[in-house]
C-alpha cells in the first residue's frame, strides 16, 4: 500500500515512516517541494502522484505564535487542508486529517469521539476548520500531548521537562490543568490499523491515562530517577498568563479504539527510558 503523506519531517510523521516503512510504502511531500498553501502546486504535485491513501499531518502547530501570524496558521491548516482534500478527492483517495485535543474548550470532564469541538484559540480553531472541511468525507484522527524518545529537530514536552531536570532547574508545572501525553509508537501502531480499515468517522487516539503537567514532571522524575529535581507546583491561571489560551481540562477517551492497546504514561515514560 502506497501513503502519501505531508508533515513527514515532524515530530510525529518522523517517528510514524520511522517505524511502519517496513509495511508501507511512504512518499513524502516535504514543504520544499510542495508548500500546502500553494493551490496550484498541491495540484501539480498530486496529479502526478501514484498512492492509496493519503495522511494529512503537516500544520502551523506553534499554539502562541499562531495567536500573532493568525493569517498564516488559517493559510496552513485551512487552505492548505481544503487544497490537499480536493486534490485527493479528484482522484477518489481516501484521506486522513490529523487534528488535536486543542479543538476542545477544556471545560468538561472528558472528551470522546461524540463531543462537541469548541476551539478557544487561533489553532484550535484552525484545526477545527480544517475538520468541518473534511468531515463524513475524509478520517479525522485526534492525537494529544505526543511524546517519543528521540527528536532532536523539535523536542516533546516531556523531553523538554526530563533534560530541564536533569541540568537541576526549576521547573514550574501546571497542577489545575489536565492533559492526555501518548506515546508516539503506540500512535503509530494504531495508524496502521487505520490505514487498512478507512472509514470516514473520528478516532481519538490518545494515551490511556490523563493527569496534570505536575503530575506528569513528577511521573518523568521517578521513572528516570532524578532524586533533586526541583518541580513548583503553579496554577492554569498564573502559567499562562500572556500565552494562548488551552484546554484547561483536556481528558480525551476513545470509545472506537479497540485495535491498539495504548499505554499509560508512566509506561510509555518506562518505553522512552528503554529506547534512549
Ligand atoms: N505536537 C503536538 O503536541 C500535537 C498534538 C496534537 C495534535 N497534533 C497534530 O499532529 C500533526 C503533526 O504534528 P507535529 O507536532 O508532528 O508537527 P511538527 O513537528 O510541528 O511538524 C509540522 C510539519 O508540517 C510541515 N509544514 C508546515 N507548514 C507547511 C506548509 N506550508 N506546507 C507543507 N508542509 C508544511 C512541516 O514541514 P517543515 O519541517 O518542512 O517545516 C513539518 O513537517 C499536526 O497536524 C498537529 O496539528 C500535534
Amino acid at each position: 500500500m502506497k501513503i502519501a503523506l505531508t508533515g513527514a519531517s515532524g515530530l510525529v510523521g518522523s517517528r510514524i515512516t520511522e517505524l511502519l516503512s517496513s509495511h508501507f510504502e511512504f512518499i513524502s511531500l516535504p514543504q520544499e517541494d510542495v508548500d500546502i498553501t500553494a493551490k496550484d502546486s498541491v495540484e501539480r504535485a498530486l496529479e502526478m502522484l501514484s498512492y492509496d491513501l493519503f495522511l494529512h499531518l503537516a500544520a502551523y502547530t506553534d499554539v502562541d505564535k499562531a495567536e500573532k501570524n493568525s493569517g498564516l496558521a488559517y493559510a496552513v491548516n485551512v487552505d492548505g487542508t481544503r487544497n490537499l482534500f480536493e486534490a485527493t478527492q479528484k482522484a477518489k483517495k481516501p484521506f486522513i486529517y490529523i487534528s488535536t485535543d486543542f479543538v476542545f474548550s477544556g471545560t468538561n470532564p472528558v472528551y470522546d469521539e461524540a463531543s462537541t469541538p469548541e476551539p478557544i484559540s487561533v489553532y484550535g480553531k484552525t484545526k477545527y476548520e480544517g475538520e468541518q472541511l473534511v468531515k463524513d468525507r475524509a478520517m479525522i484522527v485526534r492525537f494529544s500531548y505526543p511524546y517519543r524518545a528521540h527528536c532532536p529537530e523539535k523536542k516533546d514536552f516531556a523531553t523538554r521537562v526530563r533534560e530541564l531536570m536533569l541540568a537541576g532547574k526549576e521547573l514550574s508545572m501546571v497542577e489545575d490543568e489536565t492533559m492526555t501525553p501518548t506515546f508516539i509508537d503506540d500512535i503509530a501502531y494504531s495508524l496502521k490499523h487505520l490505514f487498512t480499515h478507512f472509514s470516514p468517522e473520528v478516532f481519538h487516539i490518545v494515551g490511556s491515562s490523563s493527569m496534570s503537567p505536575y503530575e506528569a514532571g513528577k511521573t518523568i522524575a521517578r521513572v528516570f530517577d532524578i532524586k533533586d529535581a526541583h518541580i513548583r507546583p503553579v496554577s492554569y491561571k498564573e502559567f499562562f498568563a500572556g500565552h494562548a489560551p488551552r484546554p484547561q481540562y483536556a481528558t480525551l477517551k476513545s470509545t472506537k479504539n479497540t485495535f491498539h492497546t495504548m499505554k499509560n504514561f508512566e509506561d510509555g515514560m518506562r518505553e522512552v527510558g528503554l529506547q534512549l
